[in-house]
C-alpha cells in the first residue's frame, strides 16, 4: 500500500492528468488521521497505470525494443528534463551531421535526445558522444560521459580540447550562471561550431558568452513548456 500512497501523493493536489489519464483523488473522511482513502475510480486508474508501467518495462527488455527511441528513458522533471519532439530531435541531429561534415565528431551536452536521434540515424560517417548528468544514460556505454555543468572542465583526460566539429548543448536551467558554465565546456570541446538550445529569454547572455545568434527554427518538445525555446548558432546553419 505504501507505493500506492506515494503515487497518490504525487497528484493529490494537482488533480492533473497522470500518464494521460484524468485521475481525481478525493479524501473520503476528513477525520481519518490524515490517511488518504482512494475512491474505486482512483484505485482502478492506479491499477491501470501499474499495468501499463509493467507493459512498458516488458517492452524495454523484449528484443524489438529500440534503445535509442526518445522517451525510452523517461523525463525526470527534478533534473529539468524536457525531451524534444521526434521531429525537432531529427532536425537538430541532421543539422549536426551536416555541420560536422564527413567523418565529423559531434558532442551532445545535456541534449540526450539529439544523441539518441543521431544513433537512430545510424550513420557510419560521424561519431558522437553524450555528456550527461543523468547516469541512466550510461546504458549507452563508452559514448556516455558523466557531466556536471557545475564543474565545467572536470572532463575525462581523453576528451581533448577542440576535438569536436560541432557541440550541441541544451543547459538544464535558464540562468546566466548555468549558461556561463556550460559555455566553458562548449568552448573547450568545440573546434568552432556551436548549436545551443535554450530559452528565448537567454538571447543576450547566449551572444555574450558564446557569440551565437538566434535562428528562425523553433524547437518543439514532447510536452508544451511555459517558456519559449529557441536555437542559437555561430555558423551558417540550415536552421534559418
Ligand atoms: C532542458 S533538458 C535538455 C534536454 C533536451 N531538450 C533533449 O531533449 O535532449 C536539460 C538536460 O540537462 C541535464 N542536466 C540536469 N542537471 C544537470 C547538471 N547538473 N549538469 C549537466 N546537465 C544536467 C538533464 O538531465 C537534461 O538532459
Amino acid at each position: 500500500m505504501t507505493h500506492v500512497y506515494a503515487l497518490f501523493r504525487c497528484f493529490w493536489h494537482s488533480e492533473e492528468s497522470f500518464y494521460g489519464k484524468e485521475v481525481k483523488a478525493r479524501k473520503m473522511d476528513d477525520d481519518d488521521d490524515d490517511i488518504p482513502q482512494l475512491s474505486s475510480h482512483t484505485l482502478a486508474a492506479l491499477q491501470e497505470f501499474y499495468l501499463e508501467q509493467q507493459q512498458r518495462e516488458g517492452m524495454k527488455t523484449s528484443q524489438g525494443f529500440n534503445q535509442y527511441s526518445i522517451g525510452s528513458i523517461e523525463e525526470d522533471w527534478q533534473l529539468s528534463q524536457f525531451w524534444y519532439s521526434d521531429e525537432t530531435a531529427s532536425c537538430l541531429a541532421k543539422e549536426a551531421v551536416v555541420a560536422a561534415g564527413e567523418g565529423g565528431r559531434i558532442a551532445c551536452v545535456s541534449a540526450p535526445s539529439v544523441y539518441q536521434k543521431l544513433k537512430e540515424l545510424d550513420g557510419k560517417d560521424f561519431s558522437v558522444c553524450i555528456l550527461e548528468y543523468d547516469r541512466r544514460f550510461s546504458v549507452y556505454g563508452e559514448e556516455f560521459i558523466f557531466y556536471d555543468y557545475n564543474q565545467p572542465l572536470n572532463l575525462p583526460e581523453n576528451l581533448l580540447p577542440h576535438s569536436f566539429d560541432i557541440v550541441i548543448a541544451d543547459p538544464p536551467y535558464l540562468s546566466e550562471e548555468c549558461l556561463q558554465k556550460t559555455a566553458e565546456t562548449i568552448k573547450y570541446l568545440t573546434k568552432g561550431k556551436i548549436l545551443l538550445c535554450t530559452g528565448a529569454i537567454m538571447e543576450e547572455q547566449a551572444a555574450k558568452h558564446l557569440g551565437v545568434k538566434m535562428c528562425k527554427f523553433i524547437p518543439k518538445h514532447l510536452r508544451n513548456l511555459a517558456n519559449e525555446f529557441r536555437c542559437y548558432v555561430n555558423y551558417a546553419s540550415g536552421l534559418d
